[in-house]
């Protein structure tokens, strides 16, 4: 039997439409805006309230130190690229970091794509003015995902068209789709380990993946030939998330769970507030708070402790583990002074928080006119984010990283040694720069000797 949703929590669901709502894209029809929140109520949710559940009791676990976080995706996932070859080339590269780090650090990974919705992005600017031949200086929106506008540049692509976010369901659900047959269908078996490289076993990192698959399949078999059952090694979780930014699109799609009359957003397993929208008296927190979803919270380095704290009295008073995931990002040159005031504020409050590391937005560069990092960077803020927890003898619970599957040339370096002028080779994000295949892999091996080193 389900139960009755509880009045006063529909009503909580929607307080925050009187509170600020910071970085909203300018729709320019509020009627067609409310049609289409009306229609994104109807339709079916994307994920169940069962498997967030399990992902937060996952992360919970990461922040005790008995598990790692691997989130990772594009920094915008764009309709166009949500084919299948791009999907799985990703899925591929997230379950070779993982195996990496499974195998290398001896800890489960709990697998989070920023995936199946990634689909909006905050701008720090409202518009975006470029030079035109035929009619000089133009101006019209900012690109904010493929969920609101296009990234074409004309006036008609950059208004944003609400029907998107019907769009962007879509795009969700069969990306969803394929990860679900992805994940249990066989193709993520760790009997296969040897195959997700295929084609890429030329250079020093792929080589390095090919021995530790060659270990895996050896101690498999030996598991199977001692007579362990090893069917269970088919299937793996691969959980959804996404910035938790448009309200018009996370309340219609947030439902009451009949096994317990409380409010799960179905839109995605794990969703985050980002940098710019975590003000504690803000709409999306206000929001937020609200449901029941494993969140994360993503905090840059003018965050202090007591704006932590007051994160926590909103989104988790009661200091529930894995409920939240603080996601620092501060800066390869700021970390080391930044983060250790903030970790032992928090830790002397006692509620747990998970804590993981996204080494990529304190590290954006210009570079030829390319939005770009560092990997050096990327690695050095890794490096920093593990010394300052081991120093306070807290837990480095996680990495969160925008990478793709492909072999774009969007970072600096690596041992591709991609350099400025090399960018221009294959610089393909609608957004910020992504770790290519490779660098994600140099990555989780970089990530392995931290954990290990403790
Ligand atoms: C992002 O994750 O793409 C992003 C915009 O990050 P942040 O909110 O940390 O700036
Ligand atoms: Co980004």
């Amino acid at each position: 039997m389900s139960i009755e949703p509880d009045p006063e929590l529909l009503g909580a669901l929607d307080a925050w439409q009187h509170r600020a709502v910071a970085h909203q894209p300018p729709w320019p029809d509020a009627a067609h805006l409310a049609a289409v929140r009306d229609r994104l109520t109807t339709l079916p949710p994307l994920v169940f309230a069962g498997e967030a559940d399990a992902l937060r009791a996952e992360l919970a676990a990461a922040g005790a130190g008995e598990a790692f976080v691997l989130q990772g995706g594009d920094c915008a996932e764009s309709f166009a690229d949500a084919t299948a070859d791009n999907i799985r080339n990703k899925i591929k590269l997230l379950l070779q970091m993982a195996v990496v780090l499974t195998y290398g650090a001896s800890m489960p990974v709990v697998k989070i794509g920023r995936m199946a919705g990634q689909y909006a992005k905050p701008r720090s600017a409202q518009t975006e003015t470029r030079q035109t031949e035929d009619r000089g200086a133009v101006t019209l929106p900012s690109f904010y995902g493929d969920c609101v506008n296009s990234h074409l540049f004309d006036a008609r692509s950059r208004t944003p068209d609400p029907e998107r976010l019907l769009d962007g369901y879509h795009a969700a659900a069969s990306t969803l789709n394929l990860i679900r047959a992805f994940t249990t269908g066989g193709f993520a078996s760790l009997l296969r380990v040897h195959e997700w490289n295929r084609g890429f076993t030329r250079n020093p990192a792929y080589a390095r993946y090919e021995e530790i698959a060659a270990e895996i399949d050896r101690a498999i078999r030996f598991m199977a030939a001692c007579g362990v059952d090893v069917e269970s090694l088919r299937t793996v979780d691969l959980f959804s998330s996404h910035e938790a930014l448009l309200l018009d699109y996370e309340r219609p799609l947030t439902r009451i769970d009949s096994r317990t009359g409380l409010a799960y957003d179905c839109s995605a397993h794990f969703l985050w507030i980002g940098e710019r929208t975590r003000d504690p008296e803000g709409a999306h927190v206000d929001y937020f708070a609200q449901v029941r979803n494993p969140l994360g919270v993503k905090l840059g380095p003018s965050v202090t402790g007591d704006d932590a704290l007051r994160l926590l009295d909103r989104l988790n008073p009661t200091g529930e583990p894995g409920r939240i995931t603080f996601i620092t990002r501060m800066g390869a040159g700021t970390v080391r002074d930044a983060l250790p005031a903030l970790v032992e504020k928090v830790t002397a409050d006692g509620r747990p928080v998970t804590w993981t590391c996204d080494p990529m937005h304190g590290n954006t560069i210009t570079v030829n006119g390319y939005k770009t990092r560092r990997f050096s960077d990327v690695v050095d803020e890794v490096a920093g984010f593990f010394e300052v927890h081991r120093g306070l003898g807290t837990v480095p619970g996680g990495l969160h990283v925008e990478l793709t599957g492909d072999d774009v040339t969007e970072v600096l370096g690596g041992s591709e040694q991609i350099d400025a002028d090399g960018l221009a080779r294959r610089y393909e994000t609608l957004v910020d720069p992504r770790l290519n295949h490779q660098q994600g892999l140099e990555l989780a091996f970089q990530v392995v000797e931290l954990l290990r080193a403790h």
